[in-house]
């Protein structure tokens, strides 16, 4: 879910340390799913405002690349930061499978993603758990943010001669853990990485390369595995100025909700 940093810091620390300290009900007492550094998945796309601070916490500039959800039970919290924030993924576009027929592009086309969001249980795609797949029989799924000014509007291949429309909607993909340094484009420019500096480190967690080492990893947030390492930057508060009014926000984070839940 998009997170907004509005700027009140008093605010959001309290209410930070109040989820931590457990008035949160969101909690899941969840097996995550451990997923394989290669294999099969399904990739949809949500809007996220440029700029926008997502569940993670990732510095506005994140934005400016490709970035995507991960399903909750491979993010591995159900709220805020998990193990997934931070990680790099390539992702092949394959077919399509909801349509009729399926549709197999002619071009080979790959991405590489950060998680900096959490796409919540639920719906047809997000919805697979350790011992249930999604609706395609599969346990991952990336919910990219697209359109992205770091994304060609034709990214997604289509025949809309054939089709009668554009976008599929999700597709099968197949993906592959890769380290984000030398692979995110992102990798490159120090204000798209890290985790904003105005809230505690209790609040947010985006490593620039998570290892799975506990120096470099995020904690689950629901599992209240206690503080992340701390990867607050102060590349972000300097040209950081918010954009959206809480109302939008909040229209947002519906919308997202329901476009996860509604498959598309
Ligand atoms: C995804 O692609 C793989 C490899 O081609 C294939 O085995 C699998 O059936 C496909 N899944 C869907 C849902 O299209
Ligand atoms: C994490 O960092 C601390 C302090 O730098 C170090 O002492 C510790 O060995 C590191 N842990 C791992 C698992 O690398
Ligand atoms: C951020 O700036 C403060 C004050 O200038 C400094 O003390 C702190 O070490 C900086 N933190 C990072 C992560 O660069």
């Amino acid at each position: 879910m998009p997170k907004t940093t509005q700027n009140l810091p008093g605010v959001m620390m309290s209410i930070c340390l109040l989820l931590i300290l457990g008035v949160a009900t969101r909690t899941t007492s969840a097996q995550w799913i451990d997923y394989t550094a290669n294999g099969f998945a399904t990739m949809t796309h949500y809007t996220l405002p440029r700029d926008y601070v997502a569940a993670c916490g990732c510095t506005p500039s994140s934005t400016h690349y490709p970035t995507a959800a991960l399903s909750q039970m491979a993010f591995g919290s159900s709220a805020a930061f998990g193990p997934g924030c931070g990680r790099c993924f390539k992702l092949t576009l394959l077919n399509t499978f909801l349509s009729d027929p399926p549709f197999y592009p002619a071009e080979s086309k790959s991405i590489t993603v950060k998680i900096t969001d959490l796409c919540p249980l639920g719906g047809d795609w997000c919805s697979a758990t350790s011992n249930k797949p999604n609706k395609a029989g599969l346990s991952l799924n990336f919910d990219l943010a697209f359109p992205s000014s770091s994304i060609p509007d034709d990214f997604f291949p289509s025949n809309e001669a054939f089709y009668g429309y554009t976008d599929f909607g999700v597709w099968n993909t197949s993906y592959q853990v890769v380290p984000c340094n030398e692979n995110w484009p992102g990798s490159r420019n120090q204000a798209a990485l890290g985790s904003v500096a105005n809230q505690g480190p209790e609040c947010v967690c985006c490593p620039a390369e998570p290892t799975g080492n506990i120096n470099d990893t995020c904690t689950s947030y629901s599992d209240k595995n206690g503080l992340p390492p701390d990867t607050r930057t102060n590349a972000s508060e300097a040209i950081y100025t918010p954009r959206l009014s809480l109302y939008p926000a909040l229209l947002l984070s519906l919308l997202y909700l329901l476009a996860c839940n509604m498959a598309l």
